[in-house]
């Protein structure tokens, strides 16, 4: 059985169309400024987010850590939102590399931060007790807050108290694309009152590598230094710049898909004793579910479900208060899912997608409502969980269609109908 691989978008691989791009592209060393299909992947970056000047990046690390490298000195303070992906997902390299001190503000269910939490941690200038706020960091989808978006104004709202305190602000636009898609606004609309913003190929997108920072010329130009001295002054990457410029013109619409599957998979596990999420707060690719504590302990949930053919990751604690439980869960909508995700009324169905290669096809799974109703004996017919097979019991569930199940039953594996699931747990 092929996992159904929800783990992340920068898992899907790149289209045909991309690759036979990459065959053909026309290459230079992009550290002499002199790869023609990097210098079109810039200058196409550049329009769309309507800034002046773009430049190719590894990754989206590289991006945010040459942004904050751009815009701040050492010492500096650099303020974020406490779920944001520079501070809980990049090694520490704002402050080991960087040499910057960050400064936490909450986030909302979106990802957004608040203008008025901004405006109270800004240092006053002058004291040389303190060190000086140069940098606010912005994420928009934001990744840990279930692919939320900000919308221009939300964005605008930030970037005014910024700006009158003489503050920069580094929007990391890693998927922005979906933010653009969700919201239907331009991208451009999303980065309008950020200096800069970064934006990811390797996502959603399908591109193998790829990121592009984006902000005025003179931003760009000392970007391109720090970019050097990181080690990010790659030669003849034309040929990864080329699956970037197929990305951008045949992969934005589609996130759509992404979306309207995630919102299909989130309403189906809401109807999940002991799952707990709000559908209406993800509006992109990306489910985050908590997992009641009672039901199981979430690494366990998670090695069940991988035992069961489905893949998914685990952002860890901390995206309430500190604490251990209840854990999250999080699930990725992606190009290689490409029918809709089937979550059935009262009943469990999981999209099944042949992840990797060129293969995509999907087949749902079909857990039925009866299934679902809390039975005493804690086996496969009590919640999501000992479908799964947690132990609770001998069943160990490992797919089904329409009315059946396949199952492992006292280690024997065979296809149950619904009906005689019940009789048999
Ligand atoms: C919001 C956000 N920013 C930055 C990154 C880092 O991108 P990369 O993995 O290309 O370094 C990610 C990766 O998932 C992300 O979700």
């Amino acid at each position: 059985m092929n996992p159904i691989d929800l783990r992340s978008d920068t898992f899907t691989l790149p289209t045909d169309e991309m690759r036979r791009a990459m065959a053909q592209a026309e290459l230079g060393d992009d550290v002499y400024g002199q790869d023609p299909t990097i210098n079109r992947l810039q200058e196409r970056a550049a329009q769309l987010m309507g800034k002046e000047a773009a430049l190719f990046m590894a990754s989206g690390t590289m991006s945010n850590l040459v942004a904050t490298l751009t815009h701040c000195h050492r010492g500096d303070e650099v303020v974020m939102g406490e779920q944001g992906h520079m501070f809980w997902n990049e090694s520490g390299g704002a402050a080991a590399l960087a040499g910057v001190q960050i400064r936490l503000v909450p986030n909302d269910d979106q990802g957004r931060i608040s203008p008025e939490d901004l405006a109270t941690v800004i240092r006053p200038r002058g004291n040389i007790h303190f060190p000086p706020t140069t940098l606010v960091c912005l994420e928009n989808t934001h990744n840990r807050c279930s692919g939320g978006v900000q919308t221009p104004e939300d964005t605008k709202r930030v970037a005014d108290v910024a700006h009158a305190a003489g503050v920069k602000v580094h929007l990391d636009g890693a998927r922005i694309f979906n933010a653009a898609v969700a919201l239907e606004v331009p991208a451009s609309a999303l980065a309008q009152d950020v200096d800069d913003v970064s934006f990811c190929l390797s996502k959603a997108l399908s591109c193998p590598v790829g990121s592009l920072l984006c902000g005025s010329q003179e931003f760009v130009d000392e970007a391109r230094r720090w970019r050097k001295m990181v080690g990010g002054g790659m030669r003849q990457a034309g040929v990864l710049a080329a699956a970037g410029l197929v990305a951008l013109d045949t992969m934005i619409d589609r996130l759509a898909d992404d979306h309207a599957n995630a919102r299909r998979l989130a309403q189906g596990l809401a109807n999940i004793p002991g799952l707990r999420l709000d559908p209406e707060r993800m509006p992109t690719n990306i489910v985050i579910f908590e997992v009641d504590p009672a039901v199981a302990a979430g690494p366990d949930f998670i090695r069940a479900l991988l035992q069961a053919g489905v893949q998914v990751t685990y952002p860890g604690q901390g995206r309430g208060a500190a604490r251990l439980v209840p854990e999250h869960v999080a699930l990725v909508a992606h190009d290689h899912l490409v029918a809709p995700v089937a979550v059935g009324q009262g009943g469990h169905q999981v999209a099944h997608g042949a992840a990797g290669g060129e293969q995509r096809g999907l087949l749902a799974h079909q857990f039925g409502g009866p299934l679902l109703e809390p039975v005493n004996r804690g086996v496969l017919a009590v919640h999501v969980v000992p479908h799964l097979g947690l132990g609770h019991g001998p069943a160990h569930l490992v797919g089904g269609q329409g009315e059946g199940v396949a199952a492992q039953v006292n280690g024997i594996h065979r296809v149950l109908r619904i009906q005689e699931c019940q009789e048999q747990f």
